[in-house]
């Protein structure tokens, strides 16, 4: 038993019934080092002092973390949020308070990139319609529903980043062409990456697929407004499995239902949950997800395991690989933690 450091696991991965949500979260890897874990005894949307000061690891899923809680946060030395977003911890309260903050970037790229190849397959098949007419009895109507092949096509990413460049592993052995556009990334990076880097114009007048892999940012916030939209071919897809901001959603339902775009998958909306009466949802040529569309036993167990590899690294007094505040590295309490708990180790 790793002495002393205890691991608390936020209730909200639990069932009313008391059973795992999720399926196998690696919480095992936990068992196997030693390293002492419990669910929080109540699950609250956001985490107060009490439940989180005789911790020194969390794993987070939903509650959020603020500053009321980290302003008098006792021995806790590491916050292992469960995903890629962070929004819902304080990042500027964990680096005051000497408090690492971890992500798990390593778990959802496979997930997501798999999820967007999904997406674009089954709209290129025309799964969704195809799926409609042989339940009405509609078999003779598959030749008003051609699909389009994909190899030799090409297939835009907006953003080339973690899970945009997974998306062009996956897609190699389609033989599609890849471009990307990502101002944060040079040439050589897109080119080893198995892109060419090109500017947003051009990216959508020459894709037959655009698949959205950046981060929702300000200067990202409807990055695909109407006059952007209207430079893709009428025969191209647009796949979002990023953040539904990006594309201005109004502007795409107005592509999609004058059939100046082919269709889209969206997994993320402007809006979420997604109202049922929204326009989108009646088109024939989209395919929808809850943004859960990479929720599989995989993403799940991956996500798991990376954040249980986080804490296991600070028990160790080691600094993980997927830190979000590295300012906090330089915080003398928690440079103490970590000489103290590699001294234990
Ligand atoms: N659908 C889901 O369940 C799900 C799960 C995980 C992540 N995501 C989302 O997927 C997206 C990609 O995640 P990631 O892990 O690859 O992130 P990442 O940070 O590794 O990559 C994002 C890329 O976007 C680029 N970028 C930033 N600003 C840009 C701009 N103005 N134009 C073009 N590119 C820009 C960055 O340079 C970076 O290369 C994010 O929006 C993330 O929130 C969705």
């Amino acid at each position: 038993m790793r002495q002393g450091f205890r691991v608390g696991v936020t209730r909200d991965f639990l069932k009313p019934d008391g059973t795992s949500g999720f399926g196998d979260i690696g919480l095992g890897l936990l068992d196997s080092a030693g390293v002492a874990w419990e669910y929080l005894a109540e699950n609250t949307p956001e985490l107060r002092a009490g439940q989180v000061r005789d911790f020194d690891g969390l794993l987070v899923l939903g509650p959020r973390v603020g500053a009321a809680a980290l302003d008098d946060c006792g021995r806790l030395t590491i916050i292992a949020r469960f995903g890629v977003g962070f929004d819902s911890v304080d990042v500027d309260a964990c680096t005051r308070n000497g408090v690492l903050l971890t992500i798990t970037p390593d778990a959802v790229r496979r997930p997501v990139a798999a999820a967007a190849l999904t997406l674009l397959l089954a709209l290129s098949h025309k799964l969704l319609i195809k799926d409609r007419l042989t339940r009405a009895g509609r078999w003779a109507e598959k030749l008003d529903y051609m699909g389009q092949g994909v190899t030799g096509r090409t297939l835009g990413l907006i953003g080339l980043g973690n899970i945009g460049r997974d998306v062009i592993n996956l897609a190699r052995a389609l033989e599609l062409r890849f471009l990307a556009f990502d101002p944060y990334i040079s040439s050589e990076q897109a080119s080893a990456a198995g892109a060419e880097r090109v500017d947003l114009e051009t990216l959508l007048r020459e894709s037959d697929y655009v698949s959205v892999n950046c981060n929702l940012t300000d200067e990202t916030y409807h990055l695909l407004d109407a006059e952007r939209l209207a430079l893709m071919k009428p025969t191209a897809y647009l796949i979002n499995t990023a953040r539904g901001p990006i594309v201005d959603q109004a502007a795409l339902t107005a592509a999609l239902r004058a059939g100046r775009l082919a269709g889209a998958g969206l997994d993320v909306f402007e809006q979420e949950p997604v109202d049922p009466d929204d326009p989108i949802l009646t088109l024939d040529n989209v395919i929808v997800a809850p943004h859960g569309i990479c929720w599989t036993d995989e993403c799940f167990r991956g996500n798991g395991l990376s954040a249980c590899q986080s804490i296991l690294d600070v028990a160790a007094g080691r600094v993980p690989r997927y830190v979000v505040n590295r300012a906090a590295l330089e915080h003398p309490r928690l440079q103490r933690r970590l000489r103290d708990l590699a001294t234990r180790a």
